[in-house]
């Protein structure tokens, strides 16, 4: 196994789990390695620190899987025995995110189960390399009824590697019906957002649940596939789902159809910036408003511009609310940090007159693990607010 070596000063982020090293932290290295190359890491004294995949195309030239010495099957099956029962705790879903590449153990590995149905994600050449002895595992874990691999998105294209959809294993998926406490939804694993289903909104979905009530006007704007909408509407709410692509519109109506609830919930196919801007100049008032934007700050240089449409959207929320409204926003942009939203919540409260509580902080559930010393594993923040007058 080749060998590289980190420069003096730059060991200590490592000896504390962090997993990452830069291109421009390595002191030298061992020939020539090819990308997704198993490597060991030494610190400048020739100190075993690590093994890591190696890449020579990211910025991030080592992600280190091991620290002690043992083989990645070895590692593999510790870090899937240790997955497992974290996500033992999950309770009321079929569904869950199985492996949570950093927060789990694994660089680059994202495992998503539907029910009987396994998404495989691969983030970069090391797990590419590794993909058959992973599938056998999952195999031996779950015997799935298929594995379907959703290996794309922008994070290949940064490690200069081309995207990889398909089937893996089993049957050919086409919609997977999964439920989550008690409500069906209809995932679309081959050509969904993310690997289908928004997974880490589980607990905020429970939240909202347990918050709204019979009655109340409710919007879901960036609705998706309905996930929020159906929750609330199941508690008797009346809801409009504002989402902009019309296919997720019309798997929300499925979703809808499926749960019976279908005249509770009113899908609507619009760019939701337009909506909420239309519905405060009609005057229009809401006692529940979710705003669960996609990733609008996806580099550090765009969080300055892009903080700002946080702001407009709760501008415009406390806008179209009343005393006694709950707004809940919700920001998925690793780069937005929790500070930038609560500082945008505080502006644009104060600039919409309002008087707001900040009821609770919520985070990615426990099976997206946030380890504290990995920044990068904490993406998903949430704020439950209320207007107070
Ligand atoms: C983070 S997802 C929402 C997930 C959803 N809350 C759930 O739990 O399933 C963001 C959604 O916003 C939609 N979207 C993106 N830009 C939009 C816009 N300007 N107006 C309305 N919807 C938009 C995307 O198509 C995507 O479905």
């Amino acid at each position: 196994m080749k060998r590289v070596w980190i420069k003096k000063g730059k060991d200590k982020k490592i000896r504390n789990f962090y997993p990452w090293i830069f291109r421009d932290e390595i002191e030298r290295k061992e020939g020539k390695i090819e990308d997704g190359e198993i490597v060991e890491l030494l610190d400048s004294d020739g100190n075993f620190l690590g093994k890591g995949f190696w890449s020579n195309k990211s910025h991030i030239a080592l992600r280190i899987f091991d620290r002690e010495g043992e083989d990645f099957e070895d590692v593999l099956k510790k870090r899937f025995d240790e997955a497992i029962k974290v996500r033992e705790k999950i309770k009321e879903t079929n569904s869950f995110r199985f492996f949570y590449s950093e927060g789990d153990g694994i660089p680059g590995l994202i495992v998503d189960k539907y029910d009987k149905t396994i998404v495989f994600q691969s983030r970069i050449k090391g797990i590419d390399n590794l993909k058959k002895k992973i599938i056998e595992k999952l195999i031996e874990l779950f015997n799935p009824s298929s594995i379907y691999e959703r290996s794309d998105g922008e994070f290949r294209a940064e490690e200069g590697l081309d995207n990889e959809k398909g089937l893996l294993y089993g049957n050919e998926p086409y919609l997977v019906k999964i439920e989550e406490r008690g409500l069906k939804f209809l995932v679309d694993v081959k050509e969904g957002m993310k690997t289908g289903f928004y997974l880490d909104q589980r607990d905020n979905r429970k939240r909202v649940e347990e918050i709204v009530e019979e009655g109340m006007e409710c919007l879901d704007l960036f609705s998706y596939t309905g996930a929020f909408s159906l929750f609330l509407a199941r508690k008797g709410a009346k809801v409009k789902a504002v989402e902009i692509e019309e296919k997720n519109l019309e798997l929300g109506r499925e979703n809808a159809k499926l749960n019976s609830l279908s005249s509770k919930v009113d899908f609507i196919s619009c760019n939701a910036y337009d909506f909420l801007e239309e519905e405060v100049k009609k005057g229009r008032r809401f006692d529940f408003i979710i705003a669960d934007p996609p990733g609008i700050v996806k580099r550090k240089s765009d969080v300055e511009k892009g903080k700002w449409a946080y702001w407009k959207i709760l501008y415009n929320s406390f806008k179209i609310g009343k005393k006694g409204s709950i707004v809940l926003i919700s920001s998925c942009s690793y780069h937005i940090s929790l500070q930038t939203l609560l500082e945008m919540a505080k502006l644009s409260a104060s600039d919409a007159g309002v008087k707001v509580k900040l009821l609770d902080i919520t985070f990615q559930p426990i099976d997206h693990p946030w380890i504290i010393q990995i920044p990068e594993t904490l993406y998903l923040k949430s704020l439950f607010l209320r207007i107070e007058s």
